[in-house]
């Protein structure tokens, strides 16, 4: 388990809380710097400090983002191997805030270590977080984990680090952030995690449908706004295949005693089943601004800007067995996480090179998932894996869906 659900949560009540957004530029990143924004008006305790800002490929809205800050950021990372010469006028603009700018992914790992950040936003998409978010564990920080992959990736990596180191990794993910706060509420060990699906934008269609989905309706998701490798991740259900993994994870609960049900409003975002058989549930409108907020101000619940229920108008909260048969994307998930070992790696990797391919246009939606169980049964199980032998699968997974769409 690397929640210490148990524990006291760390001290975090110091005057000014320095908080490094990694993947500031995205859709998780500007929804911190939102609810940054608003803490400081809402948090009589702390100050609230963006001290440092990443960005990869979108260096205008970085320097729009770093520049619109009531205190500009101590550092501006472009995790893009650009150089300055890249920058064009966006330099002078970051420039004139008075960061240091720095580049290329070693910038990130340092600031995700830097001695003076309290709170590290892991919100980089894929594979390309698990370097920063590592060293923000190791470093002992309070990390509010979006990015997912690191734990499929390296689950049991981060996990030992967490417990020599003491850092507290927080849920982002709404639906993990529903089940921490159903524990907490009940102060009790679960006995199943009932994770919540929405369905996403193909939760009717039938297989032949899916099979000439176009990439503008597998991005046009029902419920959530959000960065599009996990929009193609909701469509396929791998999105919540990866959090099947990530709650295996977090919540140290064996893949038998975790369950999916669509519940298409997005109200409901998971709940909890305890030794009693009492379900307890977290409800509040998709905004992500609320778990993100939570992982900072935890165990502390202050105003959020998320907009508040209606509860004049008639509620209709609905939930339906997951279809494993139209989404075998989901079954994958479970199969990974009772597998463990470099099954996470493998998958993560395999999936995210299908869903470059079909973002691109070269393959169909419903490649992605059986790229992804081909590359899979190719690969030969380990069940210990250190760290760069994680890092070498995940390149073979690559190389291995490229081969077999035609694109190595
Ligand atoms: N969006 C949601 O509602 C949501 C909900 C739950 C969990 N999550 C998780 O949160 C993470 C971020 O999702 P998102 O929707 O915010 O994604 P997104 O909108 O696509 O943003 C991704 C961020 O990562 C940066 N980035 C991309 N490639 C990178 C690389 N190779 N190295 C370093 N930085 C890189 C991007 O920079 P540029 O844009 O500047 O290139 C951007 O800042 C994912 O792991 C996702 O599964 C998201």
């Amino acid at each position: 388990m690397i929640l210490n659900q148990d524990g006291p949560p760390h001290d975090d009540h110091r005057a000014c809380q320095n908080v490094a957004v990694l993947g500031a530029t995205g859709s998780i990143g500007t929804a911190t710097i939102d609810v940054v924004r608003q803490l400081n008006q809402v948090d009589p305790e702390n100050r609230w400090h963006i001290s440092a800002a990443s960005g990869h490929r979108n260096t205008q809205l970085l320097a729009e983002l770093a520049g619109g800050l009531d205190q500009p950021p101590d550092r501006v990372i472009l995790s893009n191997n650009v150089t300055n010469d890249d920058l064009g006028s966006d330099e002078a603009r970051l420039r004139a805030l008075g960061s240091r700018i720095e580049f290329g992914p070693e910038a990130l790992v340092s600031a995700a270590s830097d001695e003076s950040v309290d709170v590290v936003v892991a919100a980089i998409v894929g594979r390309a977080g698990l370097e920063s978010t590592l060293a923000a564990v190791e470093a002992g920080k309070r990390v509010a984990l979006a990015n997912k992959e690191t734990l499929v990736v390296a689950g049991p990596v981060v996990s030992r680090a967490c417990q020599q180191s003491g850092a507290e990794l927080l849920p982002v993910d709404s639906e993990h952030s529903a089940i921490f706060q159903c524990i907490q509420a009940a102060a009790s060990k679960p006995k199943k995690l009932i994770l919540t699906a929405s369905g996403g934008p193909f939760r009717n269609w039938t297989p032949e449908q899916m099979d000439e989905a176009t990439l503008e309706s597998a991005l046009a998701h029902p419920t959530w706004q959000m960065g599009p490798k996990i929009t193609i991740d909701s469509a396929t259900m791998i999105n919540k295949a990866l959090e099947v993994i990530e709650a295996h994870w977090l919540f140290g609960i064996p893949a038998e005693s975790i369950e999916v049900v669509v519940h298409p409003q997005s109200i409901i975002h998971s709940m909890v089943e305890f030794e009693d058989s009492s379900v307890i549930a977290q409800l509040s409108p998709p905004d992500m601004r609320l778990p993100i907020q939570y992982a900072l101000t935890y165990p502390r619940r202050l105003p959020c800007p998320t907009p508040e229920f209606d509860r004049k108008q008639p509620w209709n909260l609905t939930l339906e067995p997951a279809d494993t048969t139209r989404f075998p994307g989901l079954e994958l998930g479970f199969e990974v996480a009772a597998a463990g070992g470099t099954a996470g790696a493998v998958l993560n990797a395999a999936n995210e090179e299908a869903v470059g391919l079909f973002l691109a246009g070269k393959i169909r939606f419903t490649d992605i998932v059986k790229g992804c169980r081909d590359v899979l049964e190719n690969h030969t199980h380990e069940s210990n894996p250190p760290l760069n032998r994680l890092l070498e699968l995940d390149r073979w997974a690559r190389g291995e869906l490229k081969k077999r769409f035609g694109f190595a």
